[in-house]
This record gives C-alpha cells, structure tokens and sequence, in this order.
C-alpha cells in the first residue's frame, strides 16, 4: 500500500517529519523504497544529473514519462511524484495532457507544477479532475534565467508575496508545497500557516520534510550544493570497484572459475570433432 494524500496530512498534524528524495530509474526507486522513503519525486532535475544538460529546460514530456514508469515499477510503498516539465502547463488544457500522460501512462500518483499564482487555476482545474498537485515556490529551476540561481525572497515584499500565494496554492487543492533556496524564517513562517506540509530543500529545518537530490545526498558527483548533505561518497566508491574490475580484466583475474561454466569435456570433444 502506498502512502496516501491523508498519510501526508497525518504526518503533518502529528509533527512528524516527512523525507522525499528523487529517482530517476527502477533500481534507485528499489532502493529508496526499501529504505522507507514515503515520497519519490521523479524531478526534472533529471536533465542534470542523468542527462548532464545545464538547466531542467531541455526535458521533455517523453522523458518525464519513461523515468516516471521505472520508478513507478521499482516502488510499492513511495507515493510517486513527477515534475511537469517546462512549458507543459503554459495552459489548462496542456497541463491536463501532461498530467494525463503521467498519470495513465507511467501510473505516478501525483504531479508537481512550479509557480505562484500565475498557475493558481491550473493547480484548482488538475486537482476537481482528480489529480493530485504538488506546488513548488522560492526558487523554481524552470525560471532559472528569470530568477537567477539564488536565495529567494529575502526582501519584505517578496516574502509577502510568497506567503500569500502559498496560501493560493493550498486553497487551490495542492496537497504540499517544496519550498527551494528559501529563508529559514520564511520557510518555517509558511509551515506555521498551512495546513498541507511545506517539504523544504534549501530552506531550513523549519519546514514538514525536506527533499534532496538523490545524486547530491549519495555523493554521486564531486561536489554537492550547500544546502545537501553527502550522506556517502558513492561516486568514489563505484569508481574504486569500476577501476579494480578493469584492472582485474587487464591481468586475467576476471572472470575465475566461480563467474564461468563448465562444459562436459565428451561434449566438447564431440563439438570440435
Ligand atoms: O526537479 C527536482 O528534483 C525538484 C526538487 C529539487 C524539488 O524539483
């Protein structure tokens, strides 16, 4: 059984804490689920870290989809969540052909839309037709070269305006809401007046959960971004066992008789007679 929307809610009444990480692929989603993460986000930071572009912007819906579907395959108990990617809720009736793609073909349980209260009436259209919506605002990467890849709403006005559209957007139906590169204060201020759960990343601890990238929290990469925390260096350690198969390879240590199968040596007579 899969964590539900009210789940969600029960955590947030009873202050528990609420961990999301993304996936990208089945053996990932394997993993996390197993680990007893109740939230995957299949995000479009995908076009980062799996397909090395330099912003979310290139992926497209096929992507999106695909990725959706291994992650969906390789999870029973996450509640499975992906990014609308961008320009693909520019409109109502888009954002439904995104959210149906999603939905019916990779089988995800929810979406995630960025914006404030620009996408207000998208966010209500999705959720009275039945699709779950996540909200995301601060700093929200598909804006990336509007927004400048920084801290968000630090001014008064911004803050305000920041916490008028969260209320927005939970009035709209969204059942939580990522808050990225925001204030600690800010953030923990948003979390106090709303009833669905503030899933922070780069913004305090004062939010429900936190969400991090799955490469930054593994230590895939060399560095990670200030506000992640390298939970293991598992870039290092793959590289080691990648290096010390080839060189197994390179001095015949590998295969050995355990990795190979044996041939009846009558058989193999018969074959070369
Ligand atoms: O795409 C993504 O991974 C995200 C998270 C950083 C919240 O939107």
């Amino acid at each position: 059984m899969r964590t539900t929307l009210l789940d969600l809610r029960k955590m947030k009444a009873a202050g528990r804490r609420i961990p999301m990480l993304t996936a990208y692929d089945y053996a990932a989603a394997r993993i996390a689920d197993r680990a007893g993460v109740p939230l995957l986000l299949v995000g479009d930071s995908l076009g980062m870290v799996m397909q090395g572009h330099e912003t979310t912007l290139p992926v497209s819906l096929d992507d999106m989809v695909r990725h959706a579907a291994a992650v969906v395959r390789g999870s029973e108990k996450a509640l499975v969540i992906a990014d609308l990617p961008f320009l693909t809720y520019a409109d109502t009736a888009s954002a439904v052909a995104a959210a149906r793609r999603l939905m019916q073909e990779a089988q995800v349980q929810a979406v995630k839309l960025e914006g404030g209260r620009h996408v207000v009436e998208t966010v209500r259209h999705l959720v009275e037709h039945g699709v779950p919506v996540m909200a995301h605002l601060g700093f929200t990467p598909q804006s990336q070269h509007t927004l400048g890849l920084r801290v968000q709403a630090k001014q008064a006005e911004c803050a305000k305006r920041l916490i008028e559209d969260a209320l927005a957007l939970e009035a709209a139906g969204a059942f939580a809401l990522v808050l990225e590169l925001v204030p600690a204060e800010l953030a923990a201020e948003v979390t106090k007046r709303l009833r669905i759960p503030t899933i922070g990343i780069g913004a305090g601890a004062g939010c429900d959960g936190q969400v991090q990238v799955w490469h930054d929290l593994l230590g895939l990469f060399e560095t990670s971004p200030r506000h992640a925390k390298r939970y293991a260096e598992i870039g290092a350690a793959m590289e080691a066992a990648i290096r010390a198969y080839a060189e197994d390879v390179d001095e015949g240590l590998f295969p050995t008789a355990a990795q190979s199968s044996k041939m009846d040596a009558d058989e193999l007579a018969k074959a070369l007679a």
